[in-house]
């Protein structure tokens, strides 16, 4: 019997939503970590320090009184977004990064920029005060091939960022190609990268394996299976620029099953079993924890969560539900396509 103890898990990007999704969602995050950083991408989006502070409140309301968890709150960068208004909110401690969507990206991205020159102010603050700009790295071209909009983004955003702010600490979110990993290898060790829990797990076939699989779509859209195995590598590698963020994104099953099928899937109630499962499988064990629970918080500034995680292998598989429901709201829960042996015990 193997079982492995950690510090309890933070995730690094997790949309939570709001209202009865925020309600159904919440506990699933909150059994496995101790904190997350909770994307803006509302309708309308966490634009204000006060949207901010609403939203962090109707997360802490919908907790129940035993439960443990911290939402590390972002604000939604727009053209129009006052830079004070963001001193304000890093000042007051309830803004802990600033996302970055460039308009027309993926779901509710529509108040996102356009033109990154309108932006320079707020960075240099988030430089200056040493919080992260969250980055989602894709280009919206139309003429850009959809599988090559992250590759795109590095070199005409992400790197004329980066020159323009070099001490700006980046993180490039839910990466999915070589080359995205190429970029935090090559850059200094204030640029980072997170990693989703799916893709590690399936490349672009998985999309269209005997029919179209929309529950496998999300952005940045899955890649070739070369670059699933080089994520895989750099995850379970140790280095201290790659630690996780779920990109957890749950929609109903009627917004995912439909003719314009939304982006985003739910991983939460089995990522850290998924995780184990990857790890294991790469000899590599023994770097879950720094992927899971310390890395990502030492890039934060932050000490790692007081509590701890057991996992437990059993012999048996697990078998996890397939969605989650709360009041007529159905969630599906992602498929690995692999029997998990590993599960949460306390
Ligand atoms: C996310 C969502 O649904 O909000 N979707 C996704 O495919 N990842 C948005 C995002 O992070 O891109
Ligand atoms: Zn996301």
């Amino acid at each position: 019997m193997k079982k492995i103890k950690i510090h309890k898990p933070d995730d690094w990007h997790l949309h939570l939503r709001n209202g009865e999704l925020l309600k159904l969602v919440l506990p699933h995050t909150v059994k496995d970590f101790g904190r997350a950083l909770i994307m803006p991408n509302l309708i309308p989006p966490v634009i204000t320090t006060s949207d901010a502070e609403s939203y962090h409140r109707e997360i802490m309301d919908a907790l129940d009184n035993d439960m443990d968890f911290q939402p590390f709150m972002t604000l939604y960068l727009t053209e129009d977004t006052d830079p004070r208004d963001v001193e304000d909110g890093i000042a007051k401690g309830i803004v802990k990064a600033v996302k970055l969507y460039p308009a027309g990206a993926t779901t509710n991205s529509s108040s996102g920029v356009r033109n990154f020159s309108k932006i320079s102010e707020t960075l240099a603050i988030l430089s200056a005060k040493n919080v992260p700009l969250c980055v989602h790295g894709e280009v919206v071209d139309g003429k850009v091939d959809i599988f090559d909009r992250e590759t795109e983004f590095i070199q005409r955003v992400l790197t004329p960022i980066h020159k323009d702010f070099p001490d700006l600490k980046i993180i490039l979110e839910h990466i999915t190609t070589q080359d995205a990993i190429d970029f935090v290898l090559n850059t200094p060790d204030h640029i980072a990268a997170t990693i989703t829990v799916h893709h590690l797990v399936i490349n672009r076939n998985h999309m269209f394996k005997g029919g179209i699989r929309p529950h496998y779509f999300c952005l940045p859209i899955a890649k070739r299976e070369v670059h699933r195995q080089s994520l895989v590598k750099v995850a379970t590698s140790g280095n201290p620029n790659f630690f996780l963020g779920t990109d957890s994104a749950p929609h109903t099953i009627g917004a995912k099953e439909s003719a314009c099928g939304c982006a985003g899937i739910f991983t939460t109630p089995v990522a850290m079993a998924i995780l184990a499962h990857v790890f294991e499988n790469q000899d590599a064990l023994d770097k879950l924890e720094g992927f899971t629970s310390l890395l990502g918080a030492e890039f934060y500034g932050q000490p790692p969560n007081p509590s701890f995680l057991t996992l437990k292998r059993e012999s048996v598989p697990i078998k996890p539900s397939a969605s989650i429901s709360r009041n007529g709201l159905e969630v599906s829960i992602f498929d690995p396509e692999f029997d998990l042996h590993w599960k949460v015990i306390d």
